[in-house]
């Protein structure tokens, strides 16, 4: 039997900073390992991957497999998923993007003699995952994120049918333990079809290879149904 050919991943992971001065930023706490994890799962089973990441404490991924495109800003790793979305066969947004950002950047560290209270003015990012189809075009398997505290099925079904992904993953970060700069998730996968499944608490590693093996198939499957 031939083996499956190898397909292109692109994988967005971390956080992303938006700046506010030369020393200050808003982030979140994201620490990148699930979309790391991804990354290295995707390439241990044969495949090429870009792999998008905002700054995260971990070593660049060995694999050759693997090509690391580091950003910081929202806008930088939107540009750099546009760039690369056309060569993608299966997109993975992973990313805790920062979803607002400052109206204005101060070129200057802002000195707290210069003001009491500090308003910020802010606005909303660019919705990498939520441009994906329609403003980049993206005709490959896509596969969303969803980190909810509460109601996680009713709200990662609503943004996965408003960000037309085929696959959305869902975590109850209200759970200690898993999750945002966790070892270990549990998430839930809904499919774009009405399906759902559960992937029991497990270390980021594990889950990533079971995700990417439930990823390709399906990603297979979808390729075979859109060229007949
Ligand atoms: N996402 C993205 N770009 C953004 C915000 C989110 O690509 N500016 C992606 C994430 O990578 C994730 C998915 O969208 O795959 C869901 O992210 P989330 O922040 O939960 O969704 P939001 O649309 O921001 O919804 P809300 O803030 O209402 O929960």
């Amino acid at each position: 039997m031939t083996p499956a050919p190898t397909l292109h991943f692109l994988i967005t992971a971390g956080p992303t900073r938006e700046p506010i001065d030369p020393v200050r930023f808003i982030s979140n706490r994201s620490s990148g390992k699930m979309g790391y994890a991804l990354a290295e799962a995707a390439a241990g089973a044969g495949h090429e991957v870009d792999l998008i990441s905002g700054p995260v404490a971990i070593p660049v991924p060995a694999d050759p497999r693997i090509r690391l495109v580091p950003v910081e800003s929202t806008r930088q790793m939107y540009e750099a998923v546009k760039a690369r979305l056309g060569e993608a066969d299966v997109a993975i947004m992973a990313a805790a993007v920062a979803d607002y950002r400052p109206v204005q950047v101060s070129s200057q560290k802002v000195k707290k003699s210069q003001q009491g209270d500090w308003v910020l003015h802010l606005q909303k990012t660019e919705d990498i995952l939520g441009s994906a189809r329609e403003a980049l075009g993206f005709a490959g398997f896509l596969v969303g994120f969803a980190a909810e505290t509460e109601n996680l099925e009713a709200y990662a079904r609503e943004k996965m049918k408003r960000k037309r992904c085929d696959l959305m993953v869902a975590n109850d970060v209200s759970q200690p333990g898993i999750g945002f700069d966790s070892e270990e998730n549990e998430v839930w996968l809904f499919h774009a079809d009405g399906g759902c499944e559960r992937l029991p608490r497990a270390a980021k590693t594990v889950l990533a290879r079971e995700l990417v093996r439930i990823i390709e198939r399906l990603a297979r499957d979808r390729m075979r149904a859109t060229s007949t």
